[in-house]
């Protein structure tokens, strides 16, 4: 979709090729194939969306609240009808299983129905007058000016989406790249996106990262960076912009998120919660808890419960009615995960779970791994895979000072029932990650909290409240009455 028209590829294309399937006889299959766009496309594309903003005079940010209310409005309308082929294409595409797609889907719909009433609430804050020294003044929020949007494969309509919807309703234009994978579900939408907004207020294209979003920084019309992914490619296209400085940049990135159990903890909650948040998605989660520091005096019951748990996980295709872990999209997955697990086994970890580490093509069973240890890749990567390492901790500074030398610092769990001792451990915690998770998983839901990260974890804030203020500047009008 590039400057209003949805044009008909003529040119060279890559296959998406689907590597979910749980069968034995495991063949890839090829779902249909995108255009491999280039710099040609990428400059038709940041020029539409420049022409569109047109240096803040253009229709879409001088559009009434109203209007552009009203074009969201009926791109969401238009979308509900997509979602058995959207979620279809999520399974197909990602492995995601049933209900975390149709979840994925109904969350991203009343995402966009919450971010209309919020910004309808910021409009009638706005619409307020104050009258100070004489003067009165009408504070507004307004665009910033061009969008480049890059969606990460694990969530590609819901994060997507939670930077596209911000960004487009307060004013902006925007220039939307999909990832590798999870891109074909875009193609039912694209009619939507077409129908809904006037020329050039969004172009969709395709292809890889160097061909067609590194000519859009270079060519210096971008005003907003806003990516989730990892910081390496974040710093990469920032150092393309020849203005880098004054370029705003709004990412969601890496995490290592612990998970950390006190002596005293509800071990049958904290093995459950651990469980769901190491793994949901095969722990293909920027939230998915990443490390664990389980009290020494409760280590073994801890182990042996949760070793149980992961065992117990069924495994299938993502339509299979039941199936919680799910073939892996990213070929080279299953072998990374291996070199993991083979690393630590060197150092002196063990796979202390049944079916750890059982490998087909294109799956590896969630291996548990115990004692892990500093020297391991496993405890610095982020694994953003089924694999599950578990360390024990004497003195809680144990932790706490490994999060304090980390580089990331997005969310924790903490698990423990002594008020005196979790209160003013929070009032720590708070201080090296955003979010602080009490007797529950990491998570970035509801849509309403902020979500966010310390260190290399993010830059700037999503909410749907935060999100609308950071694809926008605050400006206001000051009248003299006369
Ligand atoms: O990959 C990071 C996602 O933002 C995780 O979102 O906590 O809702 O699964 P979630």
């Amino acid at each position: 979709l590039i400057d209003g028209i949805l044009k008909t590829w003529k040119g060279a294309t890559t296959e998406v090729i689907s590597t979910i399937s749980s069968t034995p006889e495991y063949a890839p299959t090829v779902l249909g194939s995108i255009p491999s766009m280039g710099e040609k496309e990428a400059l038709e594309a940041i020029n539409s969306s420049h022409n569109a903003f047109n240096n803040g005079q253009g229709v879409w940010p001088t559009m009434k609240v109203q209007d552009r209310i009203k074009c969201m409005e009926n791109f969401v309308q238009q979308m509900k009808e997509t979602r058995s082929e959207v979620v279809k294409l999520l399974m197909w595409e990602i492995g995601k299983n049933k209900a975390d797609s149709e979840k994925e889907f109904d969350r991203t719909v009343e995402y966009i129905y919450d971010t209309i009433e919020e910004y309808k609430v910021l409009n009638h804050e706005g619409a307020r007058f104050t009258k100070v020294q004489g003067i009165n003044a009408m504070i507004k929020r307004s665009p910033l000016g061009v969008v480049l949007c890059l969606g990460p494969y694990n969530y590609p309509l819901n994060e997507t989406f939670a930077l596209l919807i911000p960004a487009l309703i307060m004013g902006n234009t925007v220039v939307f790249k999909p990832a590798k994978f999870g891109v074909l579900l875009l193609s039912p939408l694209l009619k939507a996106f077409h129908a809904a907004f006037p020329k050039g207020v969004i172009n969709i294209l395709y292809g890889r990262g160097r061909a067609v979003a590194a000519p859009i920084m270079k060519s210096g019309l971008v005003t907003v960076l806003s990516l989730i992914g990892n910081s390496k490619s974040a710093i990469a296209l920032q150092d393309l912009h020849p203005s880098k400085n004054k370029l705003r940049l709004i990412l969601g990135l890496e995490a290592k998120n612990p998970a950390i159990i006190l002596p005293d903890a509800n071990i049958d909650l904290a093995v459950s919660e651990c469980v769901l948040g190491s793994l949901s998605f095969n722990g293909q989660r920027c939230t998915a808890l990443k490390i664990m520091y389980v009290h020494e005096s409760i280590a073994e019951e801890f182990n042996k419960k949760f070793s149980a748990k992961v065992d117990a996980l069924p495994f299938g295709n993502p339509w299979d009615e039941n199936a919680f872990l799910t073939p892996l999209p990213e070929p080279d997955k299953p072998a990374y995960i291996q070199g993991l697990i083979d690393d630590a086994q060197a150092k002196g970890a063990n796979i202390i779970n049944e079916k750890g580490g059982e490998r087909t093509e294109n799956y590896i069973f969630p291996a548990v791994l115990f004692p892990v240890n500093k020297n391991m890749r496993v405890y610095h990567e982020e694994q953003f895979g089924p694999v599950v390492p578990i360390m024990t901790f004497k003195d809680i500074q144990e932790p706490l000072d490994d999060m304090a030398a980390s580089d990331y610092g997005q969310q924790v769990s903490l698990f423990g029932k002594d008020i005196h001792t979790v209160a003013p451990l929070i009032d720590v915690l708070v201080n090296l990650v955003c979010r602080v998770n009490l007797n529950s998983l990491c998570q970035r839901g509801p849509d309403v909290f902020p979500f966010t990260g310390r260190k290399d974890s993010a830059v700037g804030t999503l909410s749907i409240h935060d999100a609308l203020r950071s694809f926008s500047i605050r400006t206001f009008v000051a009248a003299k009455d006369n």
